[in-house]
């Protein structure tokens, strides 16, 4: 088998990545500041600091200002007096804070600061803006369902528009880590489990976030996380060690940074993770010749929260000051909520363990980030008050997350054509997230209000539809009567919707589970009212792929639903009485059980396949469970019934430097309109590397009238067959692939095979 490779910079061309780093404006600008083409008044003003402003510029606090929702996420630790944080910033003590309470706060700190600062640096206000701020959208893996990185785009768009209007500068997103085992709750932060996805989700919210003037008053620098390979957690757990190969990084963990980077991405925030024994806050290797060598990356690097001084916990660094050399010499620039690079960088440089010219540059990285936001143009730039008020949930952005919402919903089961009700439908709504304010805007909305967001009793009943509510059960323990209540209103019922799940505190940070079922006493009422006989609609909350069982998995329908945000109960409404049809597919696989975690669909094949049929032994395969997902990657369902056919390619050799073009036919034969995806799976059948059964390469929405029949077509090229070779560099080699048109990756569809021919 002949090899050839492409070097890194031509695979990394043919990605199309380079053209879009290189004429990043953004770039340019962090650029210059890690060089000397500084532009001048940065390096004037690092001339004038002292090695404590310095380290003071290099210092991220929690806002003191606290009492809400988003000091409760961030206890801001002994800073607990805001006027002491105050009289630290005026004193040089502090680049900003994060977290805080919007422009009121804002608008206090940065007036000090100008008014009273001996050198006027204005602070810089971050913020985790994950799925939006006032106005909230569907958690990031929900929204990922909608197979459309444009409309994520959009979303980060609106939530740069209010949150900058509260005068943040800077959001803590995108997540853009991949979750390959479901046990680890902030998969729902991210994209999922699939790089394509991955990568296009990352640039996407990138674009959003920071629009095209990050000075402008509505945008704000993003920060692609967490660097890198948190998510993958050992057994799942939140924080807990990685270690895997150097290719597997390079090839599933490290595209989303790297397109994020591409899109004019200027920060990044270390991961909280070590990687082979090597935490990755003091990872040289990492953060400096990977990052900067390799990647040129020319932007902020921060820490996560204490991640420098949780080196003394990993049990690298001996003490605080230990924890800031090593964090600082691997190349984090900034330390968020520990305050070890104040209280120990001056005496590190003054007693030569960290060279004054490192810090220095740290520093201008610093200043050219908050140039780029445009503080210093005008420091308030995006604190105004009355601003904030009239930027907060605009009846355009509640559309918006009523669109968003809508698109993210998966209908993974419709038997017998359940769904959608009529309107005239007696529904018997239950379980414990039938109604009321919680559970239904999702964890990572740290500036949204429960109490704003659409409960689905209230959505059907605002579409006109009829409803009895019966909680039936918590969350998580039964209610006395709470079963025989649900099973007489399901039997007085035409049909039962069963809204089962975890509760959103179940998924984000510190939200690891070993079983990711649905709890007991939820189950037990779904196997109570299945028993009625009634038909089930189940309408599931999760912020992970969920593995069900019994009444829930044998329910006739199926709704995905995650938690969709503001707008959650009307958008289900509208899907469930079909005013629009589901269009979500599933960015993670949903196992049958727990036990198969971590499970992707781009698995390998191993040496011994189990072949189709019945089981062979001393093949791959579990006594109790196929080796596959219950709903496939990719897997959703439409109001119409969609067939592929005709798998057509103009050649069946791909040149080396040519292209190839698929395409297959898609027909709705159902009575009601659809909006299909059809994804472009690969498979490379031999390489120097094993390759996975299949790789998601390109996918399409495409929009069938009842009756329809339309084209879909994909062209592939050389660069979409790269993978990470044995040398470790994007290689290529010619021989002969699989393609597969389909509607999931378990799914046929429609397959062909062609040869990329080495000339
Ligand atoms: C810790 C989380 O890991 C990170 O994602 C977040 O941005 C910081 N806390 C600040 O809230």
């Amino acid at each position: 088998m002949p090899s050839s490779r492409l070097s890194r910079r031509s695979a990394i061309h043919a990605l199309g990545l380079a053209t879009a780093w290189s004429i990043s404006p953004l770039r340019a600008g962090l650029a210059a500041a890690a060089t000397r083409d500084t532009p001048d008044f940065i390096d004037a003003l690092v001339a004038r600091m002292t090695l404590e402003e310095k380290a003071g510029q290099l210092t991220l606090m929690a806002s003191a200002w606290g009492g809400d929702r988003a000091a409760g996420l961030n206890p801001p630790g002994g800073l607990s007096d805001f006027d002491k944080q105050i009289e630290d910033a005026v004193a040089g003590r502090l680049t900003g804070v994060f977290n805080g309470n919007g422009a009121a706060m804002a608008l206090r700190l940065q007036s000090a600061v100008m008014e009273r600062s001996r050198l006027k640096i204005p602070l810089i206000f971050a913020a985790d803006v994950i799925h939006g701020h006032r106005t909230i959208f569907p958690i990031p893996v929900g929204e990922v369902a909608s197979f459309e990185p444009e409309l994520a785009q959009r979303t980060a768009r609106a939530a740069a528009f209010e949150a900058a209007g509260a005068g943040i500068d800077w959001t803590f997103a995108p997540m853009v880590d991949i979750a390959r085992d479901q046990r680890w709750g902030r998969a729902m932060e991210g994209a999922g489990e699939d790089v394509l996805l991955g990568r296009l989700f990352a640039a996407a919210r990138v674009r959003g976030f920071q629009g095209d003037n990050l000075a402008a008053d509505d945008a704000m620098m993003a920060c692609a996380k967490h660097f890198a390979a948190y998510g993958a957690a050992e057994a799942g757990l939140d924080y807990s060690t990685a270690d895997l190969s150097e290719r597997t990084l390079r090839e599933i963990y490290l595209p989303p940074f790297h397109a994020a980077f591409a899109a004019g991405c200027g920060t990044t925030m270390a991961s909280f993770n070590e990687i082979a024994g090597v935490p990755s806050t003091a990872n040289h290797w990492l953060l400096t010749d990977l990052l900067r060598g390799e990647w040129h990356f020319p932007g902020v690097v921060v820490s996560d929260y204490t991640g420098d001084m949780e080196l003394i916990a990993h049990g690298v660094a001996r003490d605080g000051r230990d924890a800031a050399r090593l964090a600082f010499l691997a190349g984090v620039d900034m330390s968020m909520e520990s305050d070890l690079y104040r209280l120990h960088l001056p005496g590190l440089v003054r007693d030569g363990h960290v060279p004054e010219a490192a810090v220095d540059r740290s520093v201008r990285r610093v200043l050219a980030m908050k140039a780029m936001v445009g503080l210093f143009d005008n420091p308030l730039r995006r604190i105004d008050p009355a601003r904030e008020a009239a930027r907060s949930r605009r009846p355009e952005t509640m559309a918006l997350a009523r669109e968003a919402a809508r698109k993210s919903i998966v209908m993974v089961r419709n038997q017998g054509g359940v769904l959608p009700l009529p309107r005239a439908s007696r529904i018997a709504l239950i379980g414990p997230f039938a109604a009321g304010p919680h559970d239904i805007i999702g964890g990572w909305s740290v500036y949204g209000d429960d109490a704003q967001g659409v409960d689905l009793a209230t959505g059907l009943r605002a579409a006109g539809g009829h409803v009895t509510v019966v909680a039936g059960c918590a969350i998580d323990a039964p209610l006395p009567g709470g079963i025989a209540e649900a099973v007489a209103a399901a039997r007085a019922a035409d049909v039962v919707m069963l809204t089962v799940g975890e509760s959103q505190d179940w998924s984000g940070e510190a939200q690891s589970r070993a079983e990711i079922t649905v709890p007991q006493a939820q189950q037990q009422l779904a196997e109570a009212v299945a028993a009625t006989g009634k038909p089930i609609v189940v309408v599931l909350k999760n912020g992970r792929a969920l593995a069900l069982s019994g009444a829930v998995r044998n329910a006739a329908a199926i709704l995905v639903t995650w938690q969709l945000g503001s707008e959650s109960g009307h958008a289900i409404a509208e899907v469930v009485y079909g005013d629009h049809g589901p269009q979500g597919r599933l960015p993670v696989s949903f196992p049958y059980e727990s036990g198969q975690e971590p499970y992707h669909y781009d698995h390998k094949t191993t040496g011994r396949p189990q072949p189709p049929g019945p089981l062979q032994p001393y093949k791959a395969h579990y006594h109790d469970l196929p080796d596959a997902a219950l709903f496939a990657f990719g897997h959703g369902l439409t109001y119409g019934k969609i067939t592929y056919a005709d798998l057509t390619m103009d050649r069946t050799t791909m040149p080396w430097d040519g292209t190839i073009t698929v395409s297959a036919r898609l027909t709705n034969h159902g009575a009601r309109a659809a909006q299909e995806v059809a994804q472009l799976y690969i498979h490379d059948r031999v390489a120097s590397i094993t390759r996975p059964v299949r790789e998601l390469k390109a996918f399409a929405k495409v929009a069938l009238a009842a009756g329809e029949t339309r084209e879909v077509r994909f062209t592939l090229r050389r660069a979409d067959l790269l993978f990470i070779g044995l040398g470790l560099t994007p290689t290529v080699e010619p021989g002969q692939f699989d393609v597969w048109i389909a509607p999931s990756a378990q799914d046929d569809g429609v397959h062909g095979t062609f040869e990329l021919l080495q000339t």
